[in-house]
């Protein structure tokens, strides 16, 4: 393994921000439950350690904390946030409960330069703030190091030590020098080098499924995505004829797209696939539920289910292989990250029966989807895989609102498609991260030639994003979103009415379900 900096989770949303920027600067990092025991890590050798933010407020009875030795073993550490009030809390510092907690941005005021934490950092500089607790003195050995107008302490250091804490948020693009800052921690304080790739992501991934699999047969759960394709890839460059691919056509799939996958994944990338028709099934067991959770869960249970029937023809079977990204993992509150709220059970994690007959191999567990897409492109898969927008394991049935019919996906379906071919051939910049058709369970009048229609609302949602985790609202020009609405109320039997969507992420979340 390369060296590894391990983030302690208190239930940051921005953990996972923390760890793509620790990747971006050439470092290997991983997430952990903030109380993972200091035996679990010191196994495995951590270069650094970062404590996240978290919900919570350090200075109350029962607030998540952090094995005893891990202050004490040596391991350079940056807190961040809660972090460094948990820090703060351990070394005795003075800390004050504010009357006004402060959000959003501040200006740091850098106060000490003789570590290397701020070099390269402006005396002042805009930064992000989210802290209801402030620390205001500090023990000996601890420096204050940065200021705000509002925080004495917004920046503190022991040298010897190497243990340093913001107040701040050095990962958010809002705090101006926060790459900087990381940098500094990582590369002077830690003595990082920055030569993590995904080449060298590739070749241990490849060391390590050859390792875990041994002489053993695998099947690879295929959805037509660039995650199950780019697992599949990796994991045949791996163990080549040891692996089936199985593709399951739930139904569910967009217009064209079973053909079209199927297509790729046996001309282009040369894998071994079992094509399975099971449309009648998903949506048989799919009638009449309309929550979301339920929805998700079932289609889950029904993916093992034939991924089971399937391989029980193939003698030998242990491993199921999955393209489980990590926010995925991290969404769907697995024990990776105890302190967070779930939000929805991704089907590639949440959905899984509890008594399962395969062992996993998620060999992108690990992984954001832009860095998914890296390693695709250094396995040298064809850009039209690598560049697919991302589709959901549940597929058009969390785009569906209600309940899931032949005549619903039909119309999603549809709208889809145009969505899809007029945003593709459009010569925008950025080029929307994600764009589909909702189907509403509104209803509405209109009128058409002279008669009245009562007919479905569609909605479009056409989001900008670098990993699906926030997300804003595509500004699409205007031009074309009438083309998408005339085309869709013309084209699609059954809708008289389309509507955009303009929310972000947070507070919504990219799928309506
Ligand atoms: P949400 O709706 O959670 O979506 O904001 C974030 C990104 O994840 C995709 N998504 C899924 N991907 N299985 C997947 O593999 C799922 O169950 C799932 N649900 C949402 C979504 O399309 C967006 O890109």
């Amino acid at each position: 393994m390369p060296p590894t900096v391990f983030i302690l989770d208190f239930g940051a949303q921005y953990s996972q921000l923390i760890a793509r920027r620790t990747r971006e600067l050439g470092v290997y990092c991983e997430i952990v439950p903030h109380d993972t025991p200091w035996s679990v890590l010191s196994a495995r050798q951590p270069a650094a350690l970062i404590l996240s933010g978290g919900p919570e407020s350090a200075m109350v009875d029962g607030a998540p904390d952090m094995d005893e030795e891990i202050a004490e073993s040596g391991v350079p550490i940056l807190g961040i946030c809660y972090g460094m009030q948990l820090l703060a809390r351990k070394i005795g510092a003075g800390m004050v409960k504010l009357d006004h907690a402060e959000y959003g941005p501040a200006t740091l005021i850098v106060s000490n330069r003789d570590t290397p934490f701020f070099d390269g950092v402006p005396n002042e500089s805009r930064i992000w703030m989210s802290h209801g607790d402030s620390v205001v003195s500090l023990p000996d050995g601890y420096a204050a190091l940065a200021s705000t107008p509002r925080c004495h302490v917004a920046a503190m250091g022991n040298e010897r030590k190497k243990i340093y804490a913001t107040q701040f948020h050095p990962e958010v693009v809002h705090t101006e020098a926060g790459r900087a800052i990381l940098a500094n921690f990582l590369h002077e304080i830690a003595g990082l080098g920055d030569d993590w790739k995904m080449e060298s992501f590739v070749d241990t991934s490849i060391e390590d499924i050859r390792r875990k699999v041994g002489g053993d047969k695998v099947i690879c759960a295929l959805s037509g995505g660039v995650d199950s394709a780019v697992a599949a890839t990796l994991v045949s460059r791996a163990i080549g004829e040891q692996l089936t691919c199985i593709f399951v056509d739930h139904g569910l799939l967009r217009k064209g797209e079973a053909e079209q996958v199927l297509g790729a994944f046996r001309e282009v990338l040369h894998l071994n696939v079992i094509a399975v028709d099971a449309r009648k099934k998903f949506l048989k067991k799919l009638r009449g539920v309309d929550d979301p959770e339920k929805k998700r869960v079932i289609i889950g249970h029904q993916f093992i289910r034939t991924f089971e029937d399937e391989a029980a023809k193939i003698p030998g079977v242990k491993y199921l292989v999955q393209g489980t990204l990590y926010p995925d993992v991290i969404e769907s509150k697995t024990p990776d990250s105890k302190a967070g709220h779930k939000i929805k059970s991704h089907h590639n994690v949440g959905g899984l029966p509890k008594k399962m007959k395969f062992k996993l191999v998620e060999p992108l567990r690990s992984l954001f989807k832009d860095e998914v897409r890296e390693v695709g492109r250094v396995l040298g898969l064809p850009d039209a895989i690598v560049q697919r927008q991302p589709f959901p394991g549940p597929g058009l049935a969390v785009r569906i609102i209600g309940d899931i019919t032949e005549d619903r996906l039909e119309i999603v379906r549809n709208a889809d498609a145009i969505v899809r071919e007029e945003i593709d051939r459009a010569p925008l910049s950025p080029h929307p991260w994600q764009y589909f058709a909702v189907l509403t369970p509104v209803k509405s009048v209109g009128v058409m030639g002279d008669g009245r229609t009562y007919a479905n609302l569609v909605a479009v949602r056409a989001i900008t994003s670098e990993d699906g985790m926030t997300a804003d609202w595509a500004r699409l020009p205007h031009e074309l979103m009438e083309r998408i609405s005339s085309r869709i109320v013309n084209e699609v039997q059954g809708v008289n009415r389309v509507a955009y969507d303009i929310t972000t992420k947070p507070p919504a979340t990219v799928e309506w379900e």
